[in-house]
């Protein structure tokens, strides 16, 4: 990872600041960075985070969730990804020190850094929620699959090699698999968006 602010901020610098603004440059400047130094150019901000934050936000306002604290837990929940901080199994585990580390330079109170943290700590599985905040990133993580489709083809077609005659049963199966993800809440909510999308994508 490259450097962090290295300039010591201070408290007045630090109140005039948007803290969500600054982490969403920063995250962009990674995802760039990633993107210009990586063999495939993936694009993490425009391929998945900024599909996540926005259906992040969407939820924190439906469950009445702290907004703040989603969309950080949004915009860093894989900064250890984007960053290549250790190994991609542990990268809830990573991202959580990072992140306390990049909020830290802010001043962030230490109240609301824990519960972003508790939202990257957790975002793998809704079910591993303690927190709505978590759930909302957790589930926004799920939904995002949905707002970028082409991806899931290049998925299919480039790294899993799937051919022509099984990509739309590749292709169910792996929305089921993530509706199925989804909390109970959230499947509600979603019901009928993800009948349409399997009525256009699958012919269902
Ligand atoms: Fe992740
Ligand atoms: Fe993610």
């Amino acid at each position: 990872m490259s450097e962090f602010p290295t300039k010591v901020l201070t408290k007045g610098m630090i109140r005039k600041m948007d803290i969500v603004n600054q982490i969403e440059k920063e995250v962009k400047k990674y995802s760039e960075e990633y993107k210009n130094s990586s063999d495939d150019n993936y694009d993490f901000w425009n391929e998945h985070i900024k599909y996540v934050y926005k259906e992040s936000i969407d939820l924190a306002k439906k469950y009445n969730a702290n907004e703040e604290v989603v969309r950080l837990g949004a915009l860093l929940h894989d900064i250890a990804l984007i960053c290549r901080m250790g190994d991609k199994k542990d990268h809830h585990i990573n991202g959580k020190i990072m992140a306390e580390e990049m909020l830290s330079k802010y001043l962030y109170p230490v109240d609301k850094m824990n519960r972003v943290l508790s939202c990257i700590y957790n975002h793998r599985s809704s079910k591993n929620g303690t927190t709505l905040e978590d759930l909302c990133v957790a589930d926004a993580d799920i939904l995002a699959h949905f707002d970028n489709i082409p991806m899931l083809f290049n998925l299919a077609y480039n790294r899993c090699n799937i051919n022509l005659n099984e990509v739309r049963e590749w292709i169910k199966a792996a929305f089921e698999k993530d509706y199925d993800d989804l909390s109970e809440k959230t499947k509600e909510v979603f019901k009928e968006r993800y009948a349409q999308i399997c009525k256009i994508i699958l012919g269902d």
